[in-house]
This record gives C-alpha cells, sequence and structure tokens, in this order.
C-alpha cells in the first residue's frame, strides 16, 4: 500500500520571525512512516519544521502552514491507499502576515485570529475507499474525544493519545494510546516506544485494508 503521513507542527507566521505553532517534533508521525516501510509499505511524509532525520525509504515534503499542509496532502492523495493525520495542525493563524519584521511600537497589543482549514474535513469527500486514520491529542480521557472526531471526520480510526502525562505525547519517545474504530471497537495500549506504537498502527491499518474495498 502507498501510505501518506504527515507529522510534526504547523506554523503560522505573524512575520518572517514570529509564528504560532506547538509543542510536536514529528517524532510519532516519522515513527509511522518508518514503520509503513519496514513492513513492506511506500510512506510519503508531509512534515511540518522538525529537526529529525528522513527515515530510510521514506520520500519527504516538508511544508511550513497548515495550508502548505492542505496543498501537499491534497496533491499527494490520489496516489495514496492511506491517510494518517499524525500532525499536530494549527486550528487558527493571525489573521495578516506582515512581509517584513513587525517593529515593536508598531504591533497591536491584540493578535486577530482566523480558522484555518481542517485537513480531513477538506478532503473527506476524496476518501473513495481509501483508509483514513486521525489522531486525537487530549489533556483529559482522550477516547470520548476520539469517538466524537471518528464519527464527525468520518474515520476508519482515530489514535486516541493522552498528552497530559510526562512519558507519553509530545517530544518524548513513548506514547500511551487507543485505537478508537467504529462500532465501539477499542485497543488499549499499554506504555509504548513511539516505534511500537508506529508498528501497531500500521498492522491495524493492513486489518482494516484486509476487510475493505478497494480505492
Ligand atoms: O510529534 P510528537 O512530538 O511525536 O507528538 C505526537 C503528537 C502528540 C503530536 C501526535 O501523537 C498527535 O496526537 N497528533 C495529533 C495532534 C492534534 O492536533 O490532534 P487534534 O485533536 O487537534 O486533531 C484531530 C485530527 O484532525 C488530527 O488527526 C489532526 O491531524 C487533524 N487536523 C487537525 C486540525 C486541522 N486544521 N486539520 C486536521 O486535519
Amino acid at each position: 500500500m502507498k501510505i501518506l503521513v504527515t507529522a510534526g507542527p504547523t506554523r503560522e507566521h505573524l512575520d518572517p520571525v514570529r509564528f504560532l505553532s506547538n509543542r510536536s517534533t514529528g517524532k510519532m508521525g516519522f515513527a509511522v512512516a518508518a514503520a509503513a516501510v519496514a513492513a513492506g509499505h511506500e510512506a510519503v511524509l508531509v512534515a511540518g519544521p522538525v529537526s529529525l532525520d528522513t527515515p530510510e525509504g521514506v520520500r519527504r515534503i516538508d511544508v511550513v502552514s497548515a495550508r502548505d499542509m492542505l496543498a501537499a496532502v491534497e496533491s499527494e492523495l490520489s496516489e495514496a491507499d492511506v491517510l494518517v493525520m499524525c500532525a499536530a495542525v494549527a486550528d487558527w493563524r493571525p489573521k495578516t502576515e506582515a512581509a517584513l519584521k513587525l517593529k515593536k511600537g508598531t504591533m497591536a497589543p491584540v493578535l486577530e485570529l482566523e480558522p484555518n482549514p481542517d485537513i480531513l474535513r477538506t478532503i473527506a469527500p476524496r476518501k473513495g475507499g481509501r483508509i483514513f486514520v486521525g489522531f486525537a491529542a487530549e489533556t483529559g480521557d482522550p477516547v470520548p474525544e476520539a469517538a466524537r472526531k471518528l464519527a464527525a471526520k468520518g474515520l476508519d480510526m482515530v489514535v486516541a493519545n493522552d498528552v497530559s502525562a510526562p512519558d507519553s505525547g509530545f517530544a518524548v519517545d513513548t506514547n500511551r494510546v487507543t485505537f478508537v474504530r467504529p462500532g465501539g471497537r477499542r485497543t488499549y495500549l499499554p506504555l509504548l516506544t513511539k516505534a511500537e506504537v508506529a508498528a501497531r498502527l500500521v498492522a491495524a491499518v493492513e486489518e482494516i485494508a484486509a476487510r475493505s474495498q478497494p480505492k
């Protein structure tokens, strides 16, 4: 299968040197791309700004903003059998982006924001028989919100990600997740390395593919 994976944060610039972003390092998404290749699949990685080496055998496309990420996903999607949206996409961006660095004295004390496109919702009409996997990063119990996102975004699986513990979620090498599937199916995984979570995720995608129609 050809597996398209997004990873890392997006940056939403206010000017050339200032931006809104989040703590994603890309570790989880890069691990998914590496696991896909290790399992014999083709992997394309759409990466926000991160400082990680590209896993061997993975084709990488670097992007900055949510709108760049959407454009890259849209252009790669027709060839893909699977999309794994692991990126922590910024939901909002500054309403204006200055071409030159803003001077302290000319900056307004209130930052005006506008919503970014939701990538999964935007490409939903093109899903067809493709397998779409989302993530849900939550600081409380992530499973109810993951189940809501599964239905709202029409996904085949959501990886409910507890990001409140210091050994899970953003910027660490381990993760604690639950796979949430339609029909109330849940797979609770213990604390694992991100490489192990990624291998389980790829195996779950293979299982979904074995039971579904080709795209
Ligand atoms: O990169 P690491 O440091 O390893 O950290 C990994 C991680 C914590 C970032 C990762 O495991 C994770 O949980 N990624 C999803 C983070 C997130 O933004 O979740 P969300 O609940 O805000 O978004 C839900 C889903 O919609 C996600 O699949 C997201 O990619 C997608 N989305 C979100 C916003 C948007 N504008 N478009 C989207 O498609």
